[in-house]
């Protein structure tokens, strides 16, 4: 079958087989891609309007036990300065976020066992005791079944955790030994089963990844069944041992954002940071590719920059309120537009 043929079969059907995906992925043209991300905004455009959903992201502790080979916090790098967030620091960051718009915060951090089940259940109490019309995502790593259950109770509504890549294979060239696929999908299976909102995801040409490594990534996503989705490139970091790997490709990215959004129509799909940094108009292709979910940051300046999972990271240096109005003029340039909602997944 020819590409515009598959694109058509991938909107009808919302699925393709191995082999065509594979086709699509490798085999795609200039003119073809207009035509995928044509219909991936056909099909955000049915489903969310010309809405955008903004989450606000507080990365409140740069501290990791883990030490994934492409990432610049990871614990190895002794050249990145640590740093905590108070919970009197995070709750600023909510405040702020707050008269700005935002109605979901996202915690997110190393694997920092200095944060307890307990301190992470008070932060999250906290913030929806103070903004009880606000939703909470977590994203602090894999930890266990007990901990997740009691921050769900706690008041947490999702959580972010890539899986980073479904291949076992792949996942060991991008992971030391003591890091296993196994565990990390199965968290992912625990917070489905909790309750939560879940969002997988993985970086599109992270180092060694195959078309046959994204084939099983679209597989296993398409079993587990996420509400949300995070991919963006793989950037590399000069202080990781893929210091020498070459960037992921601002066009493979969005090809892949427009092949999730057919696949997978009401799912949530971030214009996530490493492509507005892979390219200064990245979030706005993203968009016009089929995302509908921006994250800017509200982190407390002084401590952006030592946040920085790979090189040149944008916004490092801004405001909130500057990152939040450049997203806005961003946003609006492709013609849909920020709302203040909680942004809730249709996915049951
Ligand atoms: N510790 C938590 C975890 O493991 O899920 C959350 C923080 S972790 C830094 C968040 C995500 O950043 C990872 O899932 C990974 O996909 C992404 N990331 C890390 N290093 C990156 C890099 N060099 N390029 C692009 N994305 C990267
Ligand atoms: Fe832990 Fe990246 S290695 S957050």
């Amino acid at each position: 079958m020819k590409n515009t043929e598959l694109i058509e079969k991938l909107y009808e059907n919302q699925n393709l087989e191995d082999c065509e995906l594979l086709q699509l992925i490798n085999t795609i043209s200039e003119e073809e891609r207009e035509k995928l991300f044509y219909y991936a905004r056909r099909v955000r455009e049915r489903e969310y309007g010309n809405d955008v959903y903004i989450r606000g992201l507080i990365e409140f502790t740069n501290v990791c036990k883990n030490d994934c080979y492409y990432c610049g916090i990871r614990k190895s790098n002794d050249k990145v300065e640590r740093y905590r967030l108070t919970l009197d620091e995070i709750l600023e960051c909510a405040r702020e976020g707050y008269v700005l718009g935002f109605r979901t915060f996202v915690l997110q951090g190393g694997e920092d066992s200095y944060f307890t089940k307990e301190k992470i259940g008070k932060i999250v109490k906290c913030i929806k005791n103070e903004f009880p019309d606000c939703a909470i995502t977590l994203s602090v790593g894999e930890r266990t079944y007990d901990e997740y259950e009691y921050w769900w109770n706690m008041g947490a509504d999702r959580y972010l955790l890539r899986h980073e890549t479904a291949n076992e294979v792949h996942y060991k060239k991008l992971h030391p030994y003591n890091m296993s696929l196994e565990n990390r999908k199965e968290c992912l299976y625990s917070l489905r089963k909790i309750g939560y909102q879940v969002g997988a995801g993985f970086m599109v040409d992270s180092p060694y990844q195959t078309t046959d490594n994204l084939v099983e990534d679209l597989r296993f996503m398409q079993d587990l069944r996420p509400h949300m989705i995070g991919i963006g490139p793989y950037l590399s970091h000069e202080n990781t041992p893929f210091n020498n790997q070459k960037n992921g490709s601002l066009q493979q990215t969005l090809v892949l954002l427009a092949i999730i959004r057919l696949l997978f129509p009401k799912v949530l799909l971030p214009a996530t940071t490493a492509l507005g940094t892979i390219d200064p108009n990245g979030r706005e292709l993203g968009l016009k590719a089929g995302a509908n979910v921006v994250m800017p940051n509200l982190s407390p300046v002084r401590v952006r920059k030592k946040y920085e999972l790979y090189d040149n990271k944008i916004c490092t240096g801004e405001e909130s309120a500057q990152c939040r109005n450049c997203l806005n003029l961003r946003v609006e340039s492709t013609g849909y537009h920020i709302v203040t909602d909680i942004g809730n997944s249709r996915i049951q």
